[in-house]
């Protein structure tokens, strides 16, 4: 099988999430170990917004602000990278070309942001439609699609499944540098173009285990 992870860069973000990186990267091992191909693209986390407001304060552009994401996502990804030692491919991979090069020598790819305009959750489904991916998965600090905002609404219940025109619905509200919460709309586009089975999970080990094991966790996008 071939899976592409989309780690939340807030995984970075403190020592505790720190912890739970190192239980995801242990699953990740488990399943190459088991003859699976893995591609992972990192998020840009705290960091990479805290950088962004401050080159908003001097009036950067939103393109400008998004290289500044996309370095941060690539600092995540190094220490990914490192993290993983001698199974990931040394570098951080900038194209669909050499990850796929990368699987040619049996290394997993690590990713950060590309170009701007959108997410590392686009790059993810990007490398996932050139990969031919058989799931992308999605591991963020909202851990599924809720019916409605869970910061406002305790009782907000997680979906099993989500229709692609109701998530663009929901997303559609932030479109700027560093506020790509959930997804963004490129990222659904090419989803939805070539129906990627994409699984949105929460941004720890044991979501990780059950989502690449195929039992019941966060939320899938369906389309009708
Ligand atoms: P992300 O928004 O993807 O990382 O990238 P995040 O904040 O960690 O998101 P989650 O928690 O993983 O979902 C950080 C910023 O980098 C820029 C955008 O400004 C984005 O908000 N970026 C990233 C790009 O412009 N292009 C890319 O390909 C990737």
């Amino acid at each position: 099988m071939r899976y592409i992870i989309k780690l939340s860069g807030s995984i970075l973000d403190s020592k505790e999430n720190l912890i739970e990186l190192k239980k995801i990267l242990n699953e990740i091992k488990v399943i190459t170990k088991n003859g699976n191909k893995v591609g992972l693209v990192v998020g840009g986390g705290r960091r990479s917004r805290e950088f962004i407001e401050t080159g908003r304060m001097f009036n950067l552009s939103e393109s400008e602000l998004d290289q500044i994401g996309i370095a941060l996502t690539r600092i995540n990804a190094m220490v990914v990278i490192g993290a993983l030692y001698d199974l990931a491919y040394p570098r951080v991979v900038s194209d669909f070309e050499d990850a796929a090069m990368a699987w040619n020598e049996q290394k997993i790819p690590v990713m950060g942001g590309l170009t701007p305009g959108h997410s590392t959750n686009a790059v993810a489904a990007l490398l996932a439609e050139y990969t031919r991916a058989d799931l992308l998965i999605n591991a963020t600090k909202a851990g599924g699609v809720f019916d409605r905002d869970p910061t406002k609404y305790p009782n907000a219940l997680m979906l099993e499944n989500v229709s692609i025109k109701d998530l663009k619905k929901i997303i559609s509200s932030s479109f700027q540098a560093g506020k790509y919460e959930l997804m963004d709309e490129v990222a659904l586009g090419i989803i939805e173009r070539s129906k990627i089975r994409t699984k949105i999970i929460g941004a720890d080990a044991v979501s990780l285990r059950k989502a690449l094991k195929g039992k019941k966790t966060g939320t899938y996008i369906v389309f009708e």
